[in-house]
This record gives structure tokens, sequence and C-alpha cells, in this order.
């Protein structure tokens, strides 16, 4: 407690200039954040500019980047392309309520990159995208409950806040009705017999909804066959299934984790790496589904018998012309892998790290993702004799890590310049270099001979 104390006391005296925004921000901002993600102790970042895989705060302090715009900026901050692309854009206006040339060439890229994509419809965020996709669903097959499974996420709206954070069949949020919740059904992935069972009882399942890397971008992994049996089951019963790529999408490949995979969904949420940078986010899927946005000009059909989707952003131009700058680069497939090699260095460097100091604990993550799981339960230490024992696919074990083991490994990272996305875990970008990878090394085994020395890591 007294050593966290001092660390704390060391991280104030290094950001001063962040200690006035934070009270400036806590006057102004309701929760003193503008997401529940950005609360740190002892303060928030208040970041001033990035460039490539790294970010400095308002005090000058540097940090290697891995958060990187929550998992949006896959070319890394600042690409020269991009920022030429939405001052172009800027220059001929900002926004017109109209459709526009931009929008349709951008629908077009996303069309050619990702199999699932015979039409697309732009929103402008991940949440929107999953809040429509369902809508769809339950248009097109006039059921209500979406299966879901426990530890996904899949935004913040009503329809999906539950399920996502342990113990998964709690409330999610105040101000949800039950009846919302009602019309989920959570059940722990991995399972295909679960599945089918499911599918074979329940008639009113409208859609099934994935996250295809596993649980917040894998944090809880997950294996590709089973997107593959859930397919099949799903193809089988005639429900609908969404892939929620909001993170792997133009991520784990040119054409997200369907691609790679070679899974093919009904529809599929996109984002992030999407909008380049922008707000943005799109639906995309089978063309009999996605005609439901039709409109015929006879009244009924329009009234009755379409889903109808408005929104004033929708596609606007500097997120669309952000969204072609990347897309035109990601298309090539250099990118993608030059951010998988660089969190494959990474997440090996710290392996080997965890690895000297004896640290109960691994890294791990698929593509250009990382995680780190520390195993702090005594029986099951006991009863670990490698640190390949601790490996696990349990999500609510993989999610309820002690906060504040998470508060101060975050919190030490970032003392010796290193920024997380959330959790233990990150994203990185085609922008970092080997320099980067090896300095948040060193960084990393700095915060573990900090945390080993709060004891709040265990060793084995
Ligand atoms: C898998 C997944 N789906 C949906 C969302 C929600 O996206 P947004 O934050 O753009 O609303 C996120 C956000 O991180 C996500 O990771």
């Amino acid at each position: 407690m007294v050593k966290q104390q001092l660390h704390s006391e060391s991280y104030l005296a290094s950001h001063p200039v962040s200690a006035g925004w934070n009270d400036r921000a806590r006057a102004a901002l309701a929760g003193g954040v503008g997401h529940d993600l950005r609360h740190a102790k002892p303060l928030p970042l208040y970041i001033q500019r990035g460039v490539g895989g790294r970010k400095w705060d308002v005090d000058g302090n540097e940090y290697i980047d891995f958060l990187l715009g929550n998992g949006a900026l896959l070319l890394g901050h600042a690409p020269p392309e991009v920022i030429a692309a939405v001052c172009a854009a800027a220059d001929l206006g900002t926004h017109f309520g109209s459709d526009h040339p931009l929008h349709i060439e951008w629908a077009e890229r996303v069309q050619q990159m990702v199999p699932s994509a015979e039409r697309v419809r732009f929103v402008n965020s991940g949440t929107e995208a999953t809040l429509l996709a369902i809508r769809l669903a339950r248009a097109f097959t006039s059921r209500t409950r979406i299966l879901r499974f426990e530890g996904h996420f899949h935004g913040w709206h009503d329809g999906v806040v539950h399920g996502f954070q342990p113990p998964f069949h709690a409330d999610g949020s105040l101000g949800v009705p039950a009846q919302v919740h009602d019309q989920h059904l959570a059940i722990p992935d991995g399972d295909l017999d679960q599945v089918a069972a499911v599918l074979s009882r329940e008639t009113d399942i409208a859609a099934a909804i994935v996250e295809p890397s596993g649980a917040s971008w894998g944090r809880v992994p997950l294996d590709p066959a089973f997107l593959r049996g859930l397919r099949e089951i799903t193809s089988r019963h005639g429900v609908p299934l969404i892939f929620d790529e909001v993170v792997t999408g133009f991520r784990f490949s040119p054409g997200g984790a369907q691609q790679l995979y070679e899974v093919v969904p009904d529809l599929t949420c996109l984002a992030k790496v999407l909008a380049g940078g922008m707000p943005g986010g799109a639906v995309v899927g089978r063309s009999d589904i996605m005609s439901l946005f039709d409109i015929t000009g006879d009244a009924h059909h329009d009234r009755y018998q379409r889903v109808l989707h408005l929104g004033t952003f929708n596609a606007a131009p500097l997120s669309a012309a952000a969204g072609i700058a990347v897309l035109k680069q990601v298309a090539g497939g250099g990118p993608v892998e030059r951010a998988n090699a660089m969190a494959d260095r990474l997440r090996n460097q710290w392996n080997r790290i965890l690895d000297q100091l004896g640290i109960a604990g691994y890294a791990y993550g698929p593509c250009s993702t990382f995680h780190v799981y520390f195993e702090t339960d005594p029986i099951r230490l006991r009863n670990a004799s490698t640190r390949d024992d601790l490996y696990t696919t349990d999500a609510a074990r993989l999610k309820s890590m002690p906060p504040e083991l998470v508060v101060e490994y975050q919190r030490q990272l970032r003392q010796h310049g290193v920024d997380v996305m959330s959790f233990t875990g990150g994203v990185v970008s085609a922008a970092h270099t080997e320099a980067d990878i090896d300095q948040a090394c060193e960084a990393f085994k700095q915060t573990m001979l900090a945390l080993c020395d709060q004891q709040l890591v265990v060793t084995m």
C-alpha cells in the first residue's frame, strides 16, 4: 500500500499539467471522463498528439501506443495519406447530408475486401452497427431473441450491454429494462453441442452474434473450428449469423476474420479500422437481408415492410475519405502482415520476460493483438507445475483478474512509457518498429518487477 502510494506520487510528479486538466475534467465531464475505460489511477491520460506508434501527453511524456484510437489505427497515428485525404475532403465541405462520391467508393472498397459484403450500409460506430444488424436479423426472420456468447462485447446499446462482463448473467447496466435483458440468451462459447441444443429447442432466435476472435478481441481465445461449426448449425436452423468484426475487420486480414478463418457470416458489423481513425461503422451482408432497406415507392411497403435507418452523419465525407485512404493500403496485405509480425515479437519477448522472472502468467493473442493473463488463485497455482498448466479459455477466469492488479499494471506501464488498450491487452500497428517493441519490452520488464515488489503478481 505504501509502495503504491509512492508510485502514485512519482506518477503525479511527472504529470503536473495532466493533473490540472483532471481537475477541470472532474468539474465539467460527467464521470470525469468520456469513456468508462479512460478512467485511470491516479489520473487519466490527456494526449496532445500522436505519430506512428507513439503519442505524447500534455506534459510532454512520450508513450509507445498500443491503444491506437481504441484499435482504429492499424496504420498508426497520423499516416500522411490519411491526413491528406481528410484535409482534401474538408476543403470541399465537411458534411452535406446527401450522398456523395466518396461514400460510394468507400462502399465499393468494402465490398471488394470483405467476403460477406454483398451490400453495405454505413453507420457511425460499432455500437450502431450491432444495433442495426440485430434489427435487420429480427426483421428478416420475424423472430426476437438473440443468441450471444458469454464475455463477447458488442457495444453499449441496451440490446447487448448484458453478458460481456462477469458475472455474465447479471444486468449489464442500470437503466436497461429487464424485458430487454430477456430478449437475449447468453451461453458459453466453444460448445457446439450447446449451440445445437439451443437452436433445436428455441424457436424464437432471430440471430447468433459472435466476436470471431473470441471475447474482447481474443482475450478469451476461441478455436476457429467453433466458427465453422456455428456457421453450419445456424445455416441448418435458418438463423442469420452475425460476425462482430468491429475490431477484427481489416485487422485480422484485409477481409477480416471471416477471410482468415474462411467462414462467411450472413451479416457483419464493421467500425474502427474501416473509418481510418474517424467516426464510422457499417453493417454489410447478404443482399436479400440488406434489401430490407429498399424503398420501393409502394406506400404500404415503405411504411410497414422495411427496416428504418436514419442518421445525420452516416458515411460523412471526412470518415469516407479517411476510410478509403486506409483501405487502399490495407487491401495489399502489407499493413496486416507488419502489425502481426510486431505483435508476435512483443508476445514472444513478454513471455520470455515472464519466464525469466518466474511469474505465473503468460502473454497471448491472435494476429496483431496481445493480452496477458496473470494467475493469482492459490489453488490453481498449487496445481500447476509449468506456465502451460495455467492456460485457460474460461471467460470468467480471464475476465476476472484482480482489479487492483490491472490498475497498477496499466499505471506502471504508463510510467515506463507504454499505453495499452484495455485491461492487460493492446493492439499493434503497422507503424510500430522493432525498436518500439524492444522499448516496450523493457517497460514491461520494469512493470513486472514493480508488480512483484508489490506482491500483486505471484511467482511459481
Ligand atoms: C467487438 C466490438 N464490438 C462493438 C464495439 C463497439 O464499437 P464502438 O465503440 O465504435 O461503439 C466494440 C468497441 O470496442 C468492440 O470491440
